[in-house]
This record gives C-alpha cells, sequence and structure tokens, in this order.
C-alpha cells in the first residue's frame, strides 16, 4: 500500500495485563521513589509514557524471526541478516552492532573525543551529552532559536543553526573539534524534524572544514516521514528512499535501535572511514562485543533486520504520527499547554507555561510530573531543570531554556482509551496547576541526577 489509509494497521494478538492503583496507594509508591517516577515501580504505573526506547511491541514477524536466531559467537547468520538490512538502508562502509545507542555513542567518543575538543549537534540527548563530558569533551547545542521557544511554528524546529555553526567552527582552534553530529529528530527539542535541505547545509560545512557529519539517527524513520509531510519535492518520495538521501549525506551514524528499529534492545555505529573503524573494532571488543554480535543475542539482531523496515513502513508511520497528534490535540482541548508543532514520538507539555511565576530552582517541570502520576498513575519525564540544569559549583546555577514533562509514546502499544485516560489526568491538574508543590533536591548530583535523585516536595508561599 502506497498511501496512507488512515486505518489502523494492524490489530492486537497478545495482551499485556495493567492495573490502577488508587490514589492512595499512588501517593505512597511516589513517597517511597523519592518523588522521581524513575524509582517507581513499572507494575504501579497505569500508562507508562517515560520512554518510547525499547518499550514496543513487536511483530508476527520480528517473533519469527526471532526463532531463527543464531547465537554462533562469531559470524552468526543473524548478522549477516542485520547488516544486509543496515547496509540496504544506511549505506555506510562499516557497520558494528551495539548494546544500545549509548554503547555506540561510548564506542565512538572514546576513540575520537579528547579533553577540551567541542563536539557541535543541533542538540545532544542526555546520555550522547553525558557521554561526551565524559571523555573530557565539551557538548554544544546549535539548534536554531525557534527550537527555543516553545510557540514558535516552523516545520523543521530541530534544524541546526548554521551562523552558530559556522562561528563554532571558526573560532574552535584548529584540531579541537572531532566531527559535528545531528540529531533527527531532535528528542530534547520536542522530536522535532530536521530538513533534508539543512542535513545538506551542515554536511557541507562541515566537509568544507574537512570535519565528518555523525547522524544520531535514533528517529530517523519519524524524521524521513515528516519530511515526505513537509519539505517540497519529497510528498511522493518513499520514507526509506528519504532515509538514503539523508544518510548519503553522513560519514557515520550512532542509533539506538530501540526506537526506530522497533526492538527491544540494540544500537548501531556505523562509518565509512577505515581507520576510525578499525579504532572503534578495537574499543567495541573491549566494552560490547566481538563486531559481529556487539553485545546482543542473535536474535536482537533479527529483530532489529526485521523492525529497520517496518518502522519505514508508511502505514506504520502515518499511525504512529496520527497517535502522536490524537493525544496533543486531547491534551490541548483540557487546557494543557504543549510544545508546537507537535513532534514525532511525544508530546511535551510546557511546565513554565501552566505554572507561571514558578521558579525553575523549585522544578516545575518534576512537579507537574509527579501530579500526573499522582492523578492518573500516568508516567512522563521531565525534562527541565532537574535533566540539564545544574546546581553544582556554577553560580547562578545552570537553567535549560524550557521546562517540559515529555510523553514519550511507545510504538504499536497504547490504544486511544489510554490517551483519553492519560489527557484527562492532565486536565485535572491543569485545572488545580497553582495548589502544586515545589520541589527540593535531597540525594543525588551530576549530569545523570535525574536518572536517581531523591526530591522532596514543599508547599509554595
Ligand atoms: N540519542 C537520542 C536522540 C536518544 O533519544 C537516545 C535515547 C539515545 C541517543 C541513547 O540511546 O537509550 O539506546 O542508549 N533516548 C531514550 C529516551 C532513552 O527516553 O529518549 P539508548
Amino acid at each position: 500500500m502506497h498511501e496512507s489509509t488512515g486505518h489502523k494497521p494492524y490489530r492486537i494478538k497478545v495482551v499485556e495485563p495493567v492495573t490502577v492503583l488508587t490514589a492512595p496507594e499512588r501517593h505512597a509508591r511516589l513517597t517511597e521513589a523519592g518523588y522521581n517516577v524513575f524509582n517507581l515501580r513499572a507494575a504501579d504505573v497505569y500508562v507508562d509514557l517515560l520512554t518510547d526506547s525499547g518499550t514496543g511491541a513487536l511483530s508476527q514477524e520480528q517473533w519469527a524471526a526471532m526463532m531463527r536466531g543464531d547465537e554462533s559467537y562469531a559470524g552468526s547468520r543473524s548478522y549477516e541478516r542485520f547488516r544486509a538490512a543496515t547496509d540496504d538502508i544506511f549505506g555506510f562502509r562499516f557497520v558494528l552492532p551495539t548494546h544500545q545507542g549509548r554503547g555506540a555513542e561510548n564506542v565512538l567518543f572514546s576513540v575520537c573525543v579528547k579533553p577540551g575538543d567541542l563536539v557541535p549537534s543541533n542538540m545532544h540527548f542526555d546520555t550522547t551529552r553525558a557521554n561526551i563530558l565524559a571523555n573530557g569533551g565539551r557538548p554544544v547545542d546549535l539548534a536554531i532559536d525557534e527550537a527555543y521557544d516553545p510557540r514558535a511554528d516552523h516545520p523543521f524546529k530541530g534544524n541546526m543553526d548554521l551562523e552558530k555553526l559556522e562561528r563554532a567552527l571558526e573560532e574552535t582552534g584548529e584540531g579541537r573539534i572531532p566531527f559535528v553530529m545531528i540529531t533527527v529528530t531532535n528528542n530534547s527539542g520536542g522530536g522535532q524534524p530536521v530538513s533534508l535541505a539543512n542535513v545538506r547545509d551542515v554536511s557541507r560545512m562541515a566537509h568544507r572544514h574537512g570535519l565528518p557529519l555523525f547522524i544520531d539517527a535514533c528517529r530517523y524513520a519519524e524524521n524521513a516521514y515528516f519530511i515526505r509531510e513537509r519539505e517540497p519535492g519529497y510528498a511522493r518520495t518513499a520514507p526509506i528512499d528519504i532515509a538514503r538521501e539523508m544518510f548519503a549525506l553522513a560519514d557515520g551514524m550512532t542509533m539506538s535501535a530501540k526506537k526506530d528499529g522497533l526492538a527491544n534492545i540494540g544500537g548501531i555505529l556505523a562509518l565509512n572511514d577505515r581507520i576510525l573503524f578499525e579504532r572503534a573494532r578495537e574499543r567495541l571488543i573491549l566494552v560490547e562485543g566481538f563486531p559481529t554480535y556487539g553485545g546482543l543475542a542473535g536474535r536482537d539482531l533479527e529483530a532489529i533486520a526485521v523492525g529497520l523496515y517496518e518502522a519505514l513502513d508508511l502505514d506504520y508511520l502515518a499511525d504512529r504520527v496520527a497517535d502522536t497528534r490524537y493525544l496533543a490535540v486531547r491534551l490541548e482541548a483540557e487546557g494543557v499547554p504543549i510544545l508546537k508543532p507537535i513532534g514525532g514520538h511525544a508530546v511535551y507539555l510546557d511546565a513554565a507555561e501552566l505554572l507561571p511565576g514558578f521558579p525553575a530552582m523549585s522544578f516545575p517541570a518534576l512537579a507537574l510530573t509527579n501530579a500526573l502520576y499522582l492523578e492518573g498513575g500516568v508516567r512522563g519525564v521531565e525534562i527541565g531543570s532537574v535533566m540539564f540544569g545544574s546546581e553544582d559549583g556554577t553560580n547562578p546555577p545552570a537553567r535549560p531554556r524550557m521546562e517540559l514533562v515529555r510523553l514519550a509514546i511507545p510504538r504499536r502499544m497504547y490504544t486511544r482509551t489510554h490517551f483519553d485516560h492519560v489527557a484527562a489526568a492532565a486536565g485535572g491538574v491543569a485545572r488545580t496547576a497553582d495548589r502544586l508543590p515545589g520541589y527540593r533536591i535531597v540525594e543525588g548530583a551530576g549530569p545523570l541526577r535525574h536518572f536517581f535523585a531523591r526530591f522532596e516536595p514543599f508547599q509554595r508561599g
């Protein structure tokens, strides 16, 4: 089928029971969790929108392929099928499987980021940023200004700002930038797409400065769908061809197969440079595994090989984006402010808009995240001053430019009845927003504190 019919392109064959706790039970669980939803038990969550990463449902074709998993240590048949798919779609000379996206980042960064190096991107994701920092590098975000304005309407709000990039490339000393990175779609900025024209310009600029371009490709299929929808000249181009055109502009990629690989685990590092590949391969053997399995079981490689194609299917992509839009429209009808335009994998609630005058140091997006759990057993994730801010040695403390709560949608998993429940819960929170408590950190520091920190609420004056 070439054009989307607007009908759900699958039906449900296997079910997983979920339960709703009572409000007092949710209260007790959140208190035990130190007011950090990462510390909750999944069994205590009703609709889990913490992440779209590795949480989706597998298809019957993926399960069938997994039965063919070849668990040989070296040169497995599953690796051959994984290679055939990655060669066909991405087209890089060298490919290494990794246990997940950050495994690919760690291997790449540890062989080419030196202490003090600058790594420009439109916007690094939290683990990407932390992996660069861990290697002594300096991650820098150079997205267009619109990316930081939750109200700004722009078809490709994930785009890199070319002037900012040019300035960074000119001003940074020779040899102090190992590569330029671009994240498609821009997760930290709202799941916003990057245009092919922008990737082309960034690629040209990087190459003019003698630098390679790496794509963080986690959600490249959703990005291809937006290009087809919004970029002139691509309305009839198949997502796979848009993807091929994009990857042809780059020198390599890191990818979490837990997103647009439609797998529960896995990652990909691909590149064209032989010397870099040989160093990466050596590192991979140390930290991930032999180059034909890279920390994965053969059956995981099979799930990815099938999932990569399913994620590029037009009916699948149309349904995915329609689901995200459905949730967004329902939230708006409940008076909940959201980031616009609506991205691919998630809806982002604008906590700063919902909670005017709520100081960043009291963590407004955390307050909203926690209130959503208390109201409806819904788990989202804070993308604000807990994740990207810092009190450590900076005065005034570093603050991100937006306070968001991400409701990420697992692939092929929830129904619109679940989304109706989420919207109703968010509406309930919005109507009593002026009564939300502030939070202070009682435990946890550093760039990954959002994963484990513990908090306590306090009544605002
Ligand atoms: N890059 C981006 C843009 C991501 O969104 C993620 C993960 C990674 C890299 C790392 O991949 O988890 O397989 O190691 N994002 C998840 C999320 C965790 O919830 O958005 P990973």
